[in-house]
């Protein structure tokens, strides 16, 4: 295991026995070292933190780096407060993204990063188009978008990961839906970005040794 996704686990050494196993398996079942290895410096939001492993590695691993984690699940976001909470450079917020973010965006200073990993699937479709403008909104004119999804590919990944993420919501309820469950196509997902005021620099296959087909979207935020 790398030094730093080991540093970023111990943080949660002192949470209960299910919270270390769900962010351990997390930390196993996802590219997150990956994704953090594309974020830019500065100021990066992190959409769905849940609890926070990813927000951990990126503020563990460029400590000049500030992490805004934003996330409407209050039990993880609690997780999260407790096991980052030695983290200067890392804050989190219970809520959406559209909430807490857009509501008041005028007073935020645009952010450098934005990083929405497996975050987009649980929402209704129609709510796509709008959040990712809502981040778009976010990002200063440059800032880098880092989308991982599970590629929509009918391969047999792509109905073992729904039918793990239907465990996860509907049975165990613990990943927090907000109404959808769809897994997309590379090129659709491209359009909607497009649509959306990106411009996709590089689309990276991360599903090789893992049973999920991980894909991560790089993209580039337009003039609005
Ligand atoms: C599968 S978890 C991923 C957590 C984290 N991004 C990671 O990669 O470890 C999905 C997270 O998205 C959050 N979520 C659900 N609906 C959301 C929304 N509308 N806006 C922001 N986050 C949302 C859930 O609460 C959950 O913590």
């Amino acid at each position: 295991m790398s030094a730093l996704l080991q540093q970023a686990l111990s943080l949660y050494s002192a949470l209960p026995a299910a919270e270390r196993f769900h962010v351990h398996a997390r930390a196993f079942s996802a590219p997150l070292l990956a994704v953090a290895s594309r974020v830019p410096g500065g100021r990066v939001v992190d959409i769905g933190c849940g609890h926070g492993l990813l927000s951990a590695l990126l503020a563990v691993a460029d400590p000049r780096r500030t992490v805004h984690g934003v996330d409407p699940d209050p039990r993880k976001v609690e997780w999260a407060r407790r096991a980052l909470a030695g983290l200067p450079n890392v804050t989190l917020t219970e809520g959406t993204v559209e909430e807490t973010l857009a509501s008041d965006s005028a007073d935020v200073e645009p952010f450098d990063g934005a990083v929405v990993c497996d975050v987009l699937y649980l929402l209704p479709e129609d709510r796509w188009p709008g959040f990712l403008r809502t981040v778009q909104g976010l990002l200063r004119p440059g800032g880098r978008l880092l989308l991982k999804e599970v590629q929509g590919d009918d391969s047999w990944k792509h109905r073992k990961a729904l039918a793990q993420e239907w465990v996860m919501v509907s049975l165990l309820g613990r990943t927090k839906a907000s109404g959808g469950l769809a897994l997309k196509p590379r090129g659709e997902m491209t359009r909607l970005l497009k649509d959306a005021g990106f411009a996709v620099r590089e689309v990276v296959d991360l599903g090789k040794g893992y049973t999920t087909p991980h894909v991560l979207y790089v993209a580039e935020a337009l003039l609005p």
